[in-house]
């Protein structure tokens, strides 16, 4: 598969990525044999770069997604994130608590050194500076390779990478969620990376999305706005429409959505997230799909602006 840039360090990764929260949180019951099949699956079929996070079931994903990669660790770049704390799921990017939840990741992923580490979410008491320098500090003793920030603010992502080079910006993008956008300057500016999470908009893009009340009671979709009943229709109307028109160019709603955020900048990794081998196949067939100018105007028409209802990170 095509490797992308992410940032100018020279880390780079599959123009399709992995997502593995949902192997261990946030969308339902999960199935560790199936999930590691899924990572492989992935792998076989080109996919290099997988990321997880802390928060996936406080090292529960991370242990499985460790596991699942030993055996081609050295053919893969693994990301995971801090910056949370357990009990109260409150930022928390207080610097001794960083060097602890970095030192179990390794622990927990099993590996000498990180790829990619990203701060998950600002935490407003800590100065960015200061959380910048002790990442920096595990690049220096070679246990980090990459840094990048998630769910932050073009200041904050200008005053870190003048601490350290941010090779990747993680933020929410889809063809549902386009506030993303507003960071294009700063990332074509500094030469930062776009990882783009829930590419699929959380499932509503994949072509299986359903009304809340048919997922498992600890779904984070349960709270989600694009699900909220005065605007669940409205977006299914919308996913509906680009269904039809992937189906008439014979590919998936979900690869058109991947195969758009592709199209939109060069420097743009999506990372789906499944736990299914087969649907892990059908997302990766989207790195080998090209929109025309008109496939994209038309997608354009279709869905002009985002998903009706708010989008969750970016307005906390
Ligand atoms: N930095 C952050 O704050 C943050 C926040 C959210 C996510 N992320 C990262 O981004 C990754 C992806 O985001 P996401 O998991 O939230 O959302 P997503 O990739 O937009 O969608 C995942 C959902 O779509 C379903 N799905 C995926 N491919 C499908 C297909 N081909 N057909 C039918 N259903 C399909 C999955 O179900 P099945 O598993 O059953 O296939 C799952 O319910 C995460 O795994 C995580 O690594 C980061």
């Amino acid at each position: 598969m095509q490797q992308r840039p992410l940032g100018s360090q020279g880390l780079t990764a599959s123009a399709i990525g992995y997502g593995a929260m949902g192997t261990a949180f946030a969308y339902g019951a999960t199935d560790d044999t199936e999930s590691t099949t899924a990572i492989r699956r992935a792998h076989d079929l080109g996919v290099t770069h997988f990321d997880t996070a802390e928060l996936y079931g406080w090292g529960t994903g991370e242990r499985l997604l460790g596991k699942a990669l030993a055996p081609i660790r050295d053919e893969v770049t693994i990301a995971t994130k801090f910056g949370f704390t357990p009990d109260t799921y409150r930022p928390n990017s207080q610097l001794d608590h960083i060097r602890e939840v970095v030192d179990t990741s390794l622990k927990n992923l099993n590996v000498d050194s990180i790829d990619l580490l990203y701060q998950h979410i600002d935490d407003p008491e800590v100065p960015i500076e200061d959380v910048v320098g002790t990442m920096q500090e595990y690049v220096e003793a070679g246990k980090v390779k990459y840094l990048g920030l998630s769910n932050t603010s073009p200041e904050r992502l200008r005053a870190a990478h003048a601490v350290h080079p941010i090779s990747s910006l993680q933020t929410e993008y889809s063809l549902f969620a386009r506030e993303s956008e507003a960071f294009f300057p700063v990332l074509e500016e500094l030469g930062i990376g776009l990882v783009a999470y829930s590419p699929l908009g959380r499932g509503f893009l994949s072509g299986a999305v359903r009304p809340r009340s048919e997922y498992d009671a600890d779904d984070m979709r349960h709270m989600h706005p694009w699900w909220a009943p005065e605007h669940f229709d409205e977006n299914k109307h919308t996913a509906d429409a680009l269904a039809e028109f992937a189906a008439h160019k014979g590919i998936s709603l979900s690869q058109l959505s991947l195969a758009w955020l592709l199209a939109q900048r060069p420097y743009v990794v999506p990372i789906p997230g499944s736990k299914n081998p087969d649907r892990v196949a059908q997302n990766v067939g989207a790195a080998d799909v090209t929109l025309t100018a008109q496939d994209l105007a038309e997608i354009a028409r279709i869905a002009p602006t985002g998903a009706a209802g708010e989008q969750v990170w970016t307005r906390e």
